[in-house]
């Protein structure tokens, strides 16, 4: 239900969100991703987090557990979340992509436009302040823009992601520093200005009465309770620093 402010309480936030999973782990928009998948894997973290972390798409670990940067990489986002005092279960982590792309390789265009209307049920009902894209493919998805990340990482700026304005902050794929070390010494460095973007708080919403409409077409239900064969992953684990 909607206030006269237009906003939901955190905990009717944290239901929609639920729900949202519930049609996510039954979504079947890209055939190879629906038939090639083991789970859908929706996001996790803390449901009313000031801090949005967007990644690429699940490998073969998250894959298989459900639970997104749970392999070498989300070992490097923990270690340079805890550098800045924070942790997991403070902020909200998901992918572009919800499912994972056969052999790792490159989300295509059409699952990139088919999995975003997920991301943007995300942002709409966790209300971050700041999303910090992680490389490529989140950066161009929610600037709208085809400039790549070596131009932007590190600058911050504000965007209108559906009603909400959020403070966009771009810095590198932890899977590409992981590599190169200069590359990491950037990333520590950009990710050291977050508690600064945090502390300023989200950026000024628009008021109501300028508000788009927003798209109708919500993701399809279950309906009949399908799960998209993931039954070795539970909902309350996929979500369980909720
Ligand atoms: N890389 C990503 O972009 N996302 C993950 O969840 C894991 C690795």
């Amino acid at each position: 239900m909607l206030t006269a402010q237009g906003t939901r309480s955190p905990a009717e936030r944290r239901e929609a969100l639920k729900e949202v999973l519930a049609q996510a782990r039954a979504c079947e928009r890209c055939p190879e991703l629906a038939a090639t998948r083991k789970t859908v894997v929706f996001g996790s973290g803390n449901a009313d987090a000031q801090l949005m972390f967007v990644g690429e798409a699940p490998g073969a670990s998250e894959d298989e557990q459900g639970i997104p940067f749970v392999g070498r990489a989300g070992k490097l986002l923990d270690q340079l979340l805890g550098e800045i005092g924070l942790e997991r279960g403070e902020v909200w982590v998901c992918n572009v992509l919800k499912c994972r792309p056969p052999g790792n390789r490159d989300p295509l265009p059409v699952e990139i436009e088919n999995c975003q209307e997920y991301l943007r049920r995300q942002v709409e009902l966790i209300e971050p302040s700041v999303i910090c894209t992680l490389g490529n493919f989140a950066t161009k998805l929610l600037r709208g823009d085809p400039t790549g990340i070596t131009r932007l990482h590190g600058k911050p700026e504000t965007v209108l992601l559906g009603r909400r304005a959020v403070r966009l902050y771009p810095i590198y794929h932890p899977a590409a520093a992981l590599y190169t070390p200069s590359m990491l010494a950037t990333l520590r460095e950009d990710f050291m200005r977050l508690p600064e973007l945090l502390a300023q708080g989200p950026p000024e919403q628009p008021p109501p009465e300028a508000w788009e409409p927003l798209a109708v077409d919500e993701p399809e239900t279950a309906g009949n309770g399908a799960d998209g064969g993931q039954e070795h992953v539970s909902e309350a684990d996929q979500l369980g620093l909720f």
